[in-house]
């Protein structure tokens, strides 16, 4: 059975406790930290600063998700900050793979998402590129939707993809994953869980991500 990776989102903790939060989620593989910019999703969360002093008192490796434009100009900064996980849309960089490169080159690792609506084949050439690919299971901008199912068939055809590939890319779903969605994503292939609501509105945050692992390892 192969383990899978479940990464609280805190879009969905304390804000005004991060360090509180990350410490009830340190059974987690890494924590998922969504930056909103109010331009690429219709939400602001938070930036480079707060991820920086994040990235100094997490107990666990940060996943940084950011929904902001023109990333080529500024994803960078976020590897500077010695961030482990850095991933930007595929739908918000002008060069996707020079941007995969500056990332891997400052030490952290390269991670592409898509929307929804927009399909995986244009991007499976880069797979070589890339440490993460991202399916978004929601529109991307807010916590607590609904899983979109229309989105199975494509992380099925990335995992194929990977696999015939043989590189070392995890494949990561957000959006609406919880104990009664996380199979239909695992079953299609993906190997990294970003969770939100089902973890910090759960009464124990690290229980509710035992059960996760679980559900969502195959
Ligand atoms: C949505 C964010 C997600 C979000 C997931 O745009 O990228 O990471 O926090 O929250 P849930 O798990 O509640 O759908
Ligand atoms: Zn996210």
């Amino acid at each position: 059975m192969t383990k899978c990776c479940i990464n609280p989102s805190i879009l969905s903790a304390d804000f005004a406790n991060l360090e509180a939060e990350l410490s009830r989620i340190s059974n987690a593989d890494a924590v998922h930290v969504d930056v909103m910019d109010n331009h690429f999703v219709p939400n602001l969360s938070l930036g480079l600063p707060v991820v920086q002093r994040l990235q100094e008192i997490s107990p666990i490796p940060l996943d940084a998700h950011l929904m902001i434009e023109h990333a080529d100009r500024w994803a960078p900064a976020y590897a500077d900050a010695g961030v482990a996980s850095v991933t930007f849309h595929a739908e918000a960089s002008i060069a996707p793979i020079k941007l995969a490169r500056e990332l891997r080159a400052r030490g952290s690792k390269a991670g592409l998402a898509l929307r929804p609506g927009t399909g995986v084949e244009p991007f499976l050439d880069m797979l070589g590129e890339l440490d993460m690919l991202l399916i978004m299971t929601v529109e991307p901008g807010f916590g607590g939707q609904e899983f979109l199912d229309l989105t199975l068939p494509k992380i099925r055809r990335a995992r194929a993809a990977i696999d015939r590939s043989g590189l070392q890319v995890a494949l990561q779903v957000d959006g609406g994953i919880t104990a009664d969605t996380i199979f239909r994503a695992a079953e299609a292939g993906a190997d990294v869980f970003v969770a939100g609501s089902a973890v910090y509105g759960a009464t124990d945050p690290a229980d509710a991500i035992e059960r996760l692992r679980v559900a969502g390892s195959r």
